[in-house]
C-alpha cells in the first residue's frame, strides 16, 4: 500500500491521483487555498482520498507529486520531503509563469531547479508531457497491448525504479530519459511534448492515442533544445 501526496490538486494532481486510488492505493490532496476547498474532490476520489496542508500533504506521501504552476516551486516544503521520492510534472509557460533567466538560456532545466529547491529529496521528472485528458483515458493492464508508456528523468536510480514500479501499478510503462538534465527532452513544443499521445497531434481534445515505450523513447531521441529549433513548433497548451 502506498500513499501518494499531492501538492496541488488541479487536472493533472486530481487525474493521477484517480489513476493512484483505482489502483487501491491512498491519496493525500493539498492545494494553496487549503483542504476545506478540496471537499468536493476527496468525495468523488473516494475513501482512500483524504485532503490536508501541502505541507501535511507532504509529510504524509511515501512518495509526493509536486503539480503546480512551475512559478510557485519554491512554496513547495522542503523540510518534510526530505529523503523522499519527488515527482515533478511542472512545465514552463513564460506566459504564466514568468521569465526565469536559466532556463530562457537553457542552463539548467525545471526539475533540476525544483531538485536544487528540494535539496534532500529524490526529484523524479514524469507526468509533464501528457495531456491530462489523455493520462486518464490511456491507463492500461500490464500485457495489453495498447499500453503506454510515460518517460521519466531522475538524478537517483531508485527513486527512479520505485517511479517506476507505481507507474506499472497505475497503467503504464517507462522510458528512463536520464538524469535530471536530460528532461528537457520532454518539455514544452518538443517532439516529445504530448504529441505521440494524441490521435490529432494539432488538437489534443480530440482523444489519445496509445503510444508504447518505443515510441515515446524516438520522440525523446529526436527532440530539439529550443536554440536548435529553426522554427518552434506550434503545439497545443497543456499548461
Ligand atoms: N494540464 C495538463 O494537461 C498538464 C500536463 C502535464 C503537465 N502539466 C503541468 O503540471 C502542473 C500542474 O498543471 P495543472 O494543469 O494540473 O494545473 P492546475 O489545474 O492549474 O492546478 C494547479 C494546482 O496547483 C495548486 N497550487 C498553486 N499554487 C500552489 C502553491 N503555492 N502551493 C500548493 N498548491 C498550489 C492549485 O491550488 P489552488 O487552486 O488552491 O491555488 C491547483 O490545485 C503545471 O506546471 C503544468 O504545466 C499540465
Amino acid at each position: 500500500m502506498t500513499t501518494w501526496a499531492f501538492i496541488g490538486s488541479g487536472n493533472i494532481g486530481s487525474a493521477v491521483a484517480r489513476l493512484a486510488v483505482d489502483a487501491g492505493h491512498d491519496v493525500v490532496m493539498s492545494n494553496s487555498r487549503g483542504p476545506e476547498t478540496l471537499t468536493e474532490l476527496v468525495g468523488r476520489l473516494g475513501p482512500r482520498a483524504r485532503a490536508a496542508t501541502a505541507t501535511d500533504a507532504a509529510r504524509a506521501g511515501d512518495v509526493v507529486v509536486v503539480t503546480i504552476p512551475f512559478k510557485a516551486y519554491r512554496d513547495v516544503p522542503a523540510d518534510e520531503l526530505a529523503g523522499k521520492v519527488v515527482i515533478d510534472t511542472m512545465n514552463y509557460y513564460p506566459q504564466r509563469d514568468g521569465q526565469v533567466a536559466e532556463l530562457d538560456d537553457e542552463s539548467t532545466t525545471t526539475s533540476e531547479l525544483l531538485q536544487a529547491h528540494l535539496p534532500e529529496s529524490k526529484v523524479v521528472k514524469g507526468f509533464n508531457n501528457i495531456f491530462v485528458g489523455h493520462l486518464a483515458a490511456l491507463g492500461r493492464p500490464a500485457g495489453d497491448p495498447d499500453r503506454s508508456a510515460l518517460a521519466i528523468a531522475g538524478d537517483d536510480a531508485a527513486a527512479k525504479q520505485t517511479v517506476t514500479s507505481l507507474l506499472d501499478a497505475i497503467g503504464y510503462d517507462t522510458v528512463d530519459l536520464g538524469p535530471l538534465a536530460q528532461g528537457w527532452r520532454t518539455q514544452r513544443d518538443t517532439a516529445a511534448y504530448g504529441v505521440m499521445y494524441a490521435a490529432d497531434p494539432q488538437d489534443w481534445s480530440k482523444g489519445p492515442q496509445p503510444a508504447d515505450a518505443q515510441t515515446v523513447a524516438a520522440a525523446a531521441a529526436s527532440s530539439k533544445r529550443y536554440r536548435d529549433m529553426a522554427d518552434t513548433p506550434e503545439t497545443p497548451d497543456a499548461s
